[in-house]
């Protein structure tokens, strides 16, 4: 009784800010050196680069939430109506930003230049910073599947480190569970701090169905992989879960009240 009562309570508190889909009010920046965002500190590395064609932010954190929020997706727009265009661009959060409390996100060059209205690409570089709104939305990959990454630092048979990829930007990830698919066990992975990284010293020698508890809107649920990580798994591989995040998102109905329906 106490433990559910601690589990709703906690979940009714981390779901009040997972509900974030209003317009907020900040200012942007860019920063001129793209690989500070692309070695940002959820650990994409280069991989960043080629999400959402390479629109990276570094968010404060409070926005960053030690990494709960890596893989977020935004769209931004400037309320500058000369420079900038109205629908603004989408964004991918992939590092943090400890260095200024005045702009929410800081963002790469391409993600700052894409804020430009046409005719004004190289203009609005001359503004060091802009008025923006933005808001949280789905990430949209082209029926990108989730996916497990496995990292370099894997070593086999017993610790394993993965990265979620296309985990649909509005669903945060609060706890990997993996199953061996021939024996009803569970393991529990842990987020390494502050990064997109989940690690287990204890990975089973077996296939494994990935088991992630997700938060979107109000709402804590489990997803379950359709596809399995094989036996064999090897670092550097990428492997599809066979389940779409951003589904799940849109199917979570109790979130409406945010959704300002003017942009
Ligand atoms: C950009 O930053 C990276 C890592 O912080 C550094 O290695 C590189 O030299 C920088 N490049 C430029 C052109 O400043
Ligand atoms: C924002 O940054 C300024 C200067 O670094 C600092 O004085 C101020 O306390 C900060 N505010 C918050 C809310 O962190
Ligand atoms: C996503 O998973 C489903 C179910 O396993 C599969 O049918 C589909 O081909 C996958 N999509 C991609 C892009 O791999």
């Amino acid at each position: 009784m106490g433990l559910f009562l601690c589990l709703l309570l906690f979940f009714l508190a981390s779901s009040a800010s997972a509900c974030d889909r209003c317009l907020h009010h900040s200012k942007t920046a860019y920063i001129s050196n793209d690989s500070t965002l692309s070695s940002g500190a959820c650990g994409y590395g280069s991989l960043a680069l080629g999400f959402l064609d390479g629109h990276l932010a570094a968010g404060v954190p409070s926005l960053y939430k030690e990494g709960v929020r890596c893989g977020a997706c935004y769209q931004m727009r400037c309320k500058d109506k000369k420079l900038c265009s109205t629908s603004g661009t989408k964004l991918i959060l992939t590092d943090l930003n400890l260095h200024t409390n005045r702009t929410d996100l800081v963002l790469s060059k391409k993600a700052f230049s894409a804020l430009a209205q046409k005719g004004q690409h190289y203009n609005i570089f001359k503004r060091t910073t802009l008025d923006v709104e933005y808001k949280r939305i789905p990430c949209e990959y082209k029926k990108q599947n989730l996916s497990v990454r496995i990292e370099e630092s894997s070593q086999k048979p017993h610790h394993m480190a993965v990265k979620f990829l296309y985990q649909g930007g509005q669903t945060d990830i609060l706890l990997v569970h993996l199953r061996p698919v021939d024996w009803g066990s569970t393991f529990f992975m842990s987020r390494r701090h502050g990064t997109a990284v989940w690690e287990i010293d204890t990975a089973p020698e077996a296939a494994v169905v990935f088991q992630l508890r997700v938060i979107s809107g109000f709402d804590g649920m489990w997803v379950t992989a359709e596809r399995v990580v094989p036996a064999d798994w090897k670092p550097g591989m990428i492997y599809d879960l066979g389940v779409q995040m951003d589904a799940i998102a849109k199917g979570q109905e109790s979130c409406r009240k945010c959704d300002e329906g003017h942009w």
